[in-house]
């Protein structure tokens, strides 16, 4: 078990600290940034994405918030409609022409009960269907036409960690593609999405040698009541993503807001005892996101931010930071709060790769 954990007192460590390795898999032979392309070899037929009405993706849990982040980008870069469910919430509407809809099933282990039915109910109604997935053979890809793996490694951790980076790239590159089929994304900015993608594992690299940094900060609020997380467009998601690996691995209270919305109800929560998280990076609306933790700062609460240096942050009572990589940056920040997530666990002693009433993947509706 030690020499599988390469050194790490945690699988979760471990697989947060892959992640340069891991996100060179997924872009591996996928992408010529000279050219502007990408190419997931996928056998879409003759004509399809021209014609493509609307791409709706369906997941759970850390891959619902992957998707999140992936529908932005597919609506930017592939101009197509692209919408979002939870796969247990889902029910399939393709109106008269149900194939011009793609349906795509994001779900690390490929095995998800709930991701399983929903694709099933796409399928069944006559839409065309994709598997974004990490695990080769898994029950998915045979309920699909197409399968895309994202080709992060086994993850073990219960806690999604290096899945959700691979899964948000992949489906960028996807994005990409199709942008690139369907005429919408010209060659240079195709191109500079591709070199931003490029740097995601040196970028998320820099974010793992400031690990002592998040340390600190865990050890600062480790007893908070509460934790929010707030960020906008891109940060939006990455802001529940983060929530999330606090409620899962540490057990704390910890809540996910666009930051537009803490003045429309969760203000009434914050205290000084109520650190709030926020992404403050560039195209996420970082100045209006701070003027958000300004007015949570006013009523006490710490506030930590990942900045790209776009916005004078001398005001946050910690900083982290971020380079830039245009759309992807908040996938950047995301590893910051993973490492939170990580020290605030393993300072309260949890058990951080199984956490109680958790599994890794649930094969029940
Ligand atoms: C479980 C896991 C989560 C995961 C979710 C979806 O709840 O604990 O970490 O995000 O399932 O899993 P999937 O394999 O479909 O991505």
């Amino acid at each position: 078990d030690a020499a599988e954990k390469g050194g790490y007192e945690h699988y979760m460590r471990k697989e947060i600290h892959e992640q340069p390795t891991s996100l060179r898999q997924t872009l591996s032979g996928r992408i010529d940034v000279e050219r502007g392309d990408a190419d997931l070899d996928v056998a879409f037929p003759q004509g399809y994405l021209e014609s493509l009405q609307e791409i709706q993706l369906v997941a759970c849990g850390t891959s619902y918030y992957a998707s999140q982040y992936a529908a932005r980008l597919l609506e930017e870069f592939a101009d197509v409609r692209a919408t979002v469910e939870i796969a247990s919430e889902y029910s399939f509407d393709g109106g008269r022409d149900p194939w011009r809809t793609l349906v795509i099933a994001v779900t690390q282990s490929g095995e998800t009960a709930d991701t399983l039915g929903a694709i099933r109910r796409a399928g069944g109604a006559g839409a065309r269907t994709l598997a974004v997935t990490n695990t080769l053979g898994s029950s998915v890809t045979r309920e699909t036409e197409d399968s895309v793996f994202i080709r992060a490694g086994p993850e073990i951790g219960v806690a999604a960690t290096k899945t959700f980076a691979s899964q948000v790239t992949t489906l960028a590159l996807l994005a990409v593609e199709i942008g690139r089929q369907r005429g919408s994304l010209a060659a240079t900015d195709a191109r500079a999405v591709l070199e931003d993608l490029r740097g995601l594992p040196g970028a998320v690299q820099q974010v793992l040698d400031e690990e002592d940094r998040v340390l600190e900060g865990a050890k600062r609020f480790a007893d908070a009541d509460a934790f929010f997380f707030v960020g906008r467009q891109f940060g939006y998601p990455v802001a529940l993503e983060g929530a999330l690996k606090l409620k899962e691995i540490a057990y704390d209270h910890a809540e996910g807001f666009a930051a537009g919305e803490l003045k429309h109800g969760p203000l009434a929560l914050i205290t000084g005892d109520t650190p709030v998280l926020s992404v403050l990076t560039e195209r996420s609306r970082p100045d209006e996101t701070l003027n958000n933790v300004t007015e949570a700062q006013t009523r006490e609460a710490p506030a930590i931010g990942v900045t790209d240096g776009t916005v004078e942050t001398d005001s946050l009572d910690l900083e982290l930071e971020v380079p830039d990589l245009g759309y992807v940056t908040p996938l950047v920040a995301n590893v910051y709060f993973q490492l939170f997530a990580y020290h605030i666990a393993d300072l309260q002693g949890r058990s951080i790769d199984k956490p109680r009433n958790l599994a890794k993947s649930v094969t029940v509706e």
